[in-house]
Formats: C-alpha cells, structure tokens, sequence
C-alpha cells in the first residue's frame, strides 16, 4: 500500500464505544434483585464469598422484561460501535451484519475483590454494563482504593512498548498507555476483546453489579473476509 504523502499518519487507534442506557434508572435495581435471587438459589454458589460470577449463558435464560430491555440495548450499542470502528475497513459504511453473543453474565463483588490483566477469546468484541456501584464520592473516599475504587483499566497497544522504560519529550504520545474508566450505572463499555484490562479492587457499601459479554460480528453475505488491499 502506497500511503499519501501527509506530515503524519496516526495510525492504530484502539476504539471503544461508551453508551448510556435511558432506562437504567428503572431497570437496575430489578436487574440487581434478580441477579441476586439467582446467586442465591445457585447451588455451586459459596456462602458469604466476596465474589459471584453466574454462568455465560443467561441470554435466554431470564425472561423478565428489563432484562430482554438490556440485551437489546446492548446489541444496539454493539451494532453503533462496530458500524463506527469499521468506517473505512468495510467495503460499504454499514452492510447487513449478524451479531452473536457468545456469553453474557453478571458478575457481583465486594470486599476489594478485583479481576487480574485479562483479554477476552472467541469474540471480536466485548464490553461491560454497570448495574450497580456506589457513588463516586463514596466510592473514591475509601482509605486504601480511593480514586481507583471500582474502576476498570484498559491497557492500550502501547503499553508493551514501554517495557524498555525509554521516556523521553519525543514518545510523549504513547505515555498514556492505559485508560481509567468508571463504574457508573447505566453506562456501557464496548471494546475490542483482545485490549487487556482489569478491574481494580472494590468495596463499598453497595456491592458492585456488572453485565458482561462476548460477542461475534457476520457480515450477511455469508463471508466474514474482508478484500485485503491491493499492493502498490
Ligand atoms: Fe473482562
């Protein structure tokens, strides 16, 4: 590929799509009693642990409406964010596409659990909905966690690069290698399922209550192969 000439190329951008969800409001506490109910009738569930992660495969398995109200509004963020990173790389702005969720579970923590560095397999993208958390100021008043109560830090593709440590006035650009985003209820975050990330130590009040997924994009024509560019 023969670029322009231009003073610069800023290439390999890592897109993450941030959604904000109208009926949160309403939706949450219900989608929290639920989930709460189903950890308790969980029989591999252990009894006052800290941390409880449900089964991958609740896309079909919870009928109550603010539930099929999520899952659509996810798909529909979903759809919005790949549409948007693929500008450009797609042979059309927005061909016909299927979109697969390969897992979706809730996830509830307390107590300064965290979730180590990890990327996401067999999807393309991913992303997390906040149920439930504590509010900032409490949640960033906390004597050991503080600002970082509860967050989820996303490492970008520089962040390897700096394993050398070589800091200097010229690689300013690539310093900021990772990215805090907070828990805010009713707010989802999609991003590509291979960017690591963690979620830091939590506790509060409150126990904090996210949704998490895997997903698959297809393009309706039957090929998920995109035409590689022509070599100049
Ligand atoms: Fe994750």
């Amino acid at each position: 590929m023969t670029l322009p000439a231009d003073p610069l190329h800023p290439l390999w951008a890592t897109p993450i799509g941030v959604h904000q969800w109208a009926e949160a409001a309403d939706a949450n506490a219900l989608l929290a009693r639920a989930f709460s109910g189903m950890r308790a009738t969980d029989p591999n569930a252990k009894a006052g642990a800290l941390f409880y992660a449900s089964a991958d495969n609740l896309l079909n398995r919870i009928q109550i409406p603010e539930w099929l109200s999520l899952v659509r509004f996810i798909v529909d963020g979903l759809r919005q964010t790949v549409v948007l990173a693929n500008q450009g790389a797609w042979p059309t702005a927005a061909p016909g596409m299927r979109i697969g969720i390969e897992g979706i579970w809730f996830q509830i923590a307390n107590g300064g659990v965290h979730h180590d560095v990890h990327t996401h397999g067999n999807c393309s993208w991913s992303g997390v909905y906040c149920v439930q958390v504590d509010p900032l100021p409490a949640r960033e008043s906390h004597p050991a966690f503080g600002l970082q109560n509860g967050i989820t830090r996303f490492y970008g593709p520089h962040f390897n690069r700096l394993g050398g440590a070589h800091m200097d006035f010229g690689n300013a650009y690539m310093q900021q290698a990772h990215i805090d985003i907070e828990p805010i209820p009713g707010q989802l975050v999609i991003f590509p399922s291979w960017l690591p990330h963690q979620a830091m130590p939590y506790a509060g009040e409150q126990d904090r209550i996210i949704v998490s997924f895997n997903a698959s994009i297809h393009s309706d024509t039957g090929t998920n192969q995109i035409q590689p560019y022509a070599r100049s």
